[in-house]
């Protein structure tokens, strides 16, 4: 019998009840910069997901691009996290901790006036969201080379933070036009040192964290996110198709967990055509799908090899207990908009479960 999204699955050593991902989702409801017990409770009630990835966690302060996101690299945010690892693993659930740097996805506001920083000085089209509501981006600041190497060892140290917080292993975040996306797309980096230039050169900053944080934590409890079609925070790239079929190459065979795939352009614009099958057929190890996925879809692509796990993000947001609703055929949640970003338990840990008759 061929799989589906409920046919177990090996991940870092583990066993996985189910092929069903929780994808990383902002919901900015840590106005202390650190996760706290109502975000435990959030994550615990999706215990049942295959496996959860958490909501983007900044890897320092120069990370931060949004209100009330948290860290994880210090000592309280290590310590804010084991709330929601233990409520996940003591209904049985696996976790990863998404690491993220938003780069010039940001604003002076959360730098107190600095600039964001970015590989090149170009200012994205739209608004940040800041704590005085939305702002214009601004034109943020080239990094030097040499502020680069602090950066890298900024992920490694968060990835260290993860495991010590009880995650079963981290994502990298290289997706979504932030900080890595920003320097794999030729729309964003137009640098002429090391990391600008070439495919290989628009690369290196990722394959240089992701050796650092699979050096210090193992490759198999490190994931990689990518979006290769997503024009969302104003990314670009004038040859997607090579571009990521390059980096899923330079990761092909790094002996990661997984490699998370964005397989639309969140903004619903017209997307640039990327084959993702070219991109799965280049890496070694499980795929994840993610982008509009149903039931049907998650399934079929799991049954014809398209994908080995597929992550779901706004279902999994509205119904704590997807996996059950999915098994069952029942009627799904719907999502309150209104409640996505912010904001106390409504919208975030009062979603009903699935009543059993
Ligand atoms: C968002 O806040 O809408 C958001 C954040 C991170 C992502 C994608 C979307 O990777």
């Amino acid at each position: 019998m061929s799989n589906n999204l409920f046919s177990n699955i090996q991940l870092t050593g583990q066993e996985l009840s189910n092929r069903m991902v929780m994808a990383p989702l902002t919901r900015n409801r840590a106005p202390e910069g650190i996760a706290n017990a109502l975000m435990a409770e959030y994550y615990g009630q999706r215990a049942s997901a295959g496996l959860i990835i958490t909501e983007g966690t900044q890897i320092s302060q120069q990370a931060v691009g949004y209100p009330a996101t948290a860290g994880i690299y210090n000592q309280e945010q290590i310590e804010g996290w084991k709330l929601t690892t233990n409520a996940v693993h003591e209904k049985g659930g696996s976790i990863f901790a998404q690491l993220w740097h938003c780069g010039r996805v940001s604003h002076p506001d959360f730098h107190g006036g600095e600039l964001p920083v970015a590989p090149s000085a170009i200012q994205p089209a739209g608004d940040a969201f800041t704590y005085e509501g939305l702002k214009p981006f601004v034109k943020p600041r080239a990094l030097d080379t040499s502020e680069i190497p602090a950066i890298i060892e900024q992920y490694r140290h968060a990835a260290v933070c993860a495991v010590e917080a009880g995650f079963d292993g981290v994502e990298i975040h290289a997706a979504n036009g932030y900080l890595i996306d920003q320097f794999i797309r030729d729309g964003s980096n137009q640098r002429t040192d090391a990391y600008g230039g070439s495919l290989e050169n628009r690369s290196r900053l990722l394959m240089e964290i992701v050796t650092a944080v699979g050096n210090e934590i193992g490759f198999d409890k490190t994931g990689v996110r990518l979006s290769p079609i997503n024009t969302f925070n104003d990314i670009s790239d004038s040859d997607p198709q090579s571009t990521f079929n390059f980096v899923t190459t330079n990761l092909a065979s790094l002996g990661l967990a997984y490699l998370h795939i964005v397989e639309v352009d969140m903004t619903g614009a017209s997307s640039s055509n990327v084959d993702m099958q070219q991109i799965r057929d280049r890496f070694d190890g499980l795929y994840i799908g993610n982008g509009g996925y149903d039931k049907p879809r998650g399934n079929s692509s799991i049954a014809e090899n398209r994908a080995d796990l597929v992550a779901f993000g706004i279902p999994f947001l509205a119904n704590p207990d997807l996996p059950a609703r999915f098994q069952a055929d029942a009627p799904l949640n719907e999502a309150d908009q209104s409640t996505f970003y912010g904001g106390d338990e409504h919208g975030y840990t009062d979603y009903p479960f699935l009543e059993i008759a």
